[in-house]
């Protein structure tokens, strides 16, 4: 920058004399102004380099990861939970798995972890667990950093569908008549990383501009300080505390999985008790949850009828609640179990036998078909499954290419790109005024 200031009122100044030479300096500015970004566009680089290489890259889809710790004891059916509301309806589905296991040669088990579903994928890698339930946004992660198979899906008691959509839910008095005025808004999520609640709403906002991407804290995730700088006030739990918004749930200071406003019927219940303006949760809660639905729950403070509710569409328009094939951000694969790669074929076989069987067992369709659990494992009011044994990616279908998206947002470096962009740029525009300048000077020269 100084040689350039230098450059510049050395020309201005410039004598007759020194004419010959002029017309070399914006050549020379610009090597010199490249040479000094270097050092700033290598960290870029490198990270793009490395995105590209990364496991994330579609790429890497057509060759299944190598299973790096085998081994699961087949002996032993062990689920893990990352909620003590999973814990208790874990315990109580082994009980009537059990009762209709044919086979005495495992043992049924759940087992929780205190760290997140992250924590029940490493245990399933390493062979401490063999199934666990995962939510839309985090069966990619499940598959491509810890090598799990998706075996069976959920699907839908309420359509019969094997997929399920994210909606944006308002009062119907605070319908915005642009998505951009959500800005300034209170928002409530199921929580952070989850399908309906965070990767399809926040990736769309995000895509279309109508959030600006925020990248100024390096330690922190960019779709998080979005977020931030986009609503007032937001709940979206995170099972790691430090990826966790609280500043709209019930209970601010805990920020856990506990907390009333948490998956679900968590964030519509935090829109009904106006600790905040829109929820972004599935499809089918509003009908579910709201006055007069089947786990409508009169200990929500302020429950009005679904007619009260609206949801947001993507074209700004809004639409009823029972509207969310049409009205929605994109859909999510139904809750999947899944395994390590190296489980054997027969425990698939023996295991699906089981749930076969399980789905039309009545103690079984009772206990899922309430809507006692939460979380990202056993959702509510969701009791059928059945077998899957196609790929991640078409299990994910377009959510796939919204997980890469929002992938991107967070691992682009933009505080370096957008600086170096912004500083080579400007070398070459103040090189190029430059460089005019010395043409007009140049002929102003000729023509005296
Ligand atoms: C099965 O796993 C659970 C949890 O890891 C453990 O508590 C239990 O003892 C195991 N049972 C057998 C028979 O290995
Ligand atoms: C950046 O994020 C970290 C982690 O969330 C936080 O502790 C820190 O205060 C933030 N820094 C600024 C300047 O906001
Ligand atoms: C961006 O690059 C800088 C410099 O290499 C690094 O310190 C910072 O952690 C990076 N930020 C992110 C979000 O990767
Ligand atoms: C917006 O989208 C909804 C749902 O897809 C649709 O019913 C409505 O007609 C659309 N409105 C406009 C103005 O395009
Ligand atoms: C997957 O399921 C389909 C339909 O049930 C079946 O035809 C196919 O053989 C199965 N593929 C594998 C690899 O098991
Ligand atoms: C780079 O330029 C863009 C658009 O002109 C601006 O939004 C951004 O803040 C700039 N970045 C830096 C680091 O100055």
């Amino acid at each position: 920058m100084a040689l350039l200031l230098l450059a510049l009122s050395s020309a201005m100044m410039g004598s007759p004399s020194l004419y010959t030479g002029f017309s070399l300096w914006p050549f020379l500015i610009i090597i010199l102004c490249h040479l000094l970004l270097l050092p700033l566009f290598h960290p870029l680089q490198h990270k793009l380099a490395a995105a590209q290489t990364s496991p994330s890259s579609p790429s890497a889809l057509s060759s299944p990861p190598a299973a790096s710790i085998a081994g699961t004891k087949p002996q032993n059916w062990t689920w893990c939970v990352d909620s003590a509301d999973n814990l208790a309806l874990c315990q109580q589905m082994i009980k009537i798995l059990v009762s209709i296991d044919p086979n005495t040669d495992h043992a049924h088990s759940c087992v929780r972890t205190l760290e997140g579903d992250e924590a029940c994928m490493e245990m399933i890698r390493n062979g401490e667990a063999m199934f666990s339930v995962f939510d839309g946004g985090e069966i990619w992660e499940a598959y491509n950093l810890y090598n799990l198979i998706p075996i069976r899906t959920q699907h839908s008691d309420i359509d019969g569908s094997p997929r399920y959509y994210g909606v944006g839910v308002v009062r119907a008095g605070g319908c915005p008549s642009s998505l951009f005025q959500l800005r300034g808004k209170r928002s409530c999520h199921t929580g952070y990383g989850r399908a309906s609640g965070w990767t399809l709403p926040i990736t769309f906002l995000l895509n279309n501009k109508i959030m600006p991407l925020i990248t100024k804290n390096a330690s922190k995730m960019h779709d998080i300080q979005s977020v931030e700088a986009f609503f007032k006030k937001s709940c979206a739990i995170s099972e790691e505390s430090s990826n966790g918004i609280c500043t709209s749930c019930k209970i601010t200071s805990q920020c856990n999985d506990d907390d009333r406003y948490y998956s679900y019927a968590g964030a519509f219940r935090c829109l009904v008790e106006d600790s905040g303006d829109i929820a972004f949760t599935k499809g089918t809660i509003p009908s579910l949850f709201a006055e007069g639905g089947i786990f409508a729950d009169t200990s929500w403070e302020n429950l009005q009828p679904p007619s009260h509710y609206k949801l947001v569409c993507p074209n700004s328009s809004c639409a009823d609640v029972d509207q969310y094939k049409s009205c929605n951000f994109g859909s999510a694969p139904g809750h999947t179990i899944m395994v390590s790669n190296q489980l054997d074929k027969s425990h698939i076989e023996a295991f699906h036998n089981v749930m076969d069987d399980a789905v039309t067992n009545a103690a079984y369709v009772k206990l899922f078909s309430s809507a006692s659990s939460s979380g990202s494992g056993f959702a509510s009011g969701v009791s059928r499954s059945s077998a899957y044994n196609g790929t991640v990616q078409e299990l994910l279908g377009h959510l796939y290419q919204t997980i890469l998206d929002l992938d991107h947002f967070n691992s682009l470096n933009s505080t370096s790109l957008s600086s170096s962009s912004n500083s080579s740029s400007l070398c070459t525009a103040l090189s190029i005024v430059l460089l005019w300048w010395m043409i007009f000077f140049n002929s102003k020269f000729l023509c005296t």
